[in-house]
């Protein structure tokens, strides 16, 4: 029998962090349209989209928020991690200030996010390995010291782009 596209046992909102740049967009838009775009157009407001995928025979939808990674007044930020139960934490593996950037993002986190949230750090942009400037290690070493758990990807080759998202909600789940 063929299952309505709007059924699933459960919903999950998640967020995506990082600077400006880093890739938030593409990694939305790769993940849920398989989509990519080259020209650089920061997020104006706040999007999202959603996409199902199956754990243990159940199907997980998820709500992914998007915004710009700018600064942005409190009450769009509060509003944008209201209920959220995941987030991909993203820097740019080319751009050192996006790695530097982190724990301010992690400290907004954890100030506004309910308790519970499971995060995953991203080193995106992986496509660009002569460009790289911070070693996977020190990615991991991060993730580690933080309890997160680590992926680099590639939202413009699709590298990694729907494990992350697959990892993310199975820890959720
Ligand atoms: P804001 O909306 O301003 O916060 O940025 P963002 O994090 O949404 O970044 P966006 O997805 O708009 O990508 C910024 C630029 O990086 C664009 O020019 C993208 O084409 C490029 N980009 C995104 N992901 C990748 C990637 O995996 N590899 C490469 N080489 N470029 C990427
Ligand atoms: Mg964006």
């Amino acid at each position: 029998t063929k299952q309505n596209e709007d059924t699933y046992d459960f919903l999950y909102k998640i967020v995506l962090v990082g600077d400006s740049g880093v890739g938030k967009s593409n990694l939305l838009t790769r993940f849920c349209r398989n989509e990519f775009t080259l020209a650089g157009k920061t997020t104006v407001g706040v999007e999202f989209a959603t996409k199902s995928v199956q754990i243990d025979g159940k199907t997980i939808k998820s709500q992914i928020w998007d915004t710009a990674g700018q600064e942005r007044f409190l009450a769009i930020t509060t509003a944008y991690y209201h209920g959220a139960v995941g987030a991909l934490l993203i820097y740019d593996l080319a751009n050192e200030s996006t790695f530097e950037s982190l724990d301010k993002w992690l400290e907004e986190i954890h100030e506004q996010a309910e308790k519970g949230i499971v995060i995953m750090l991203v080193g995106n942009k992986l496509d660009l390995e002569e460009k790289r400037v911070i070693p996977t290690e020190k990615g991991k070493k991060l993730a580690q010291e933080h309890n997160l758990a680590f992926i680099e990807t590639s939202a413009l080759d699709s590298t990694n782009v729907e494990l992350a998202f697959q990892t993310l909600v199975s820890q959720i789940y």
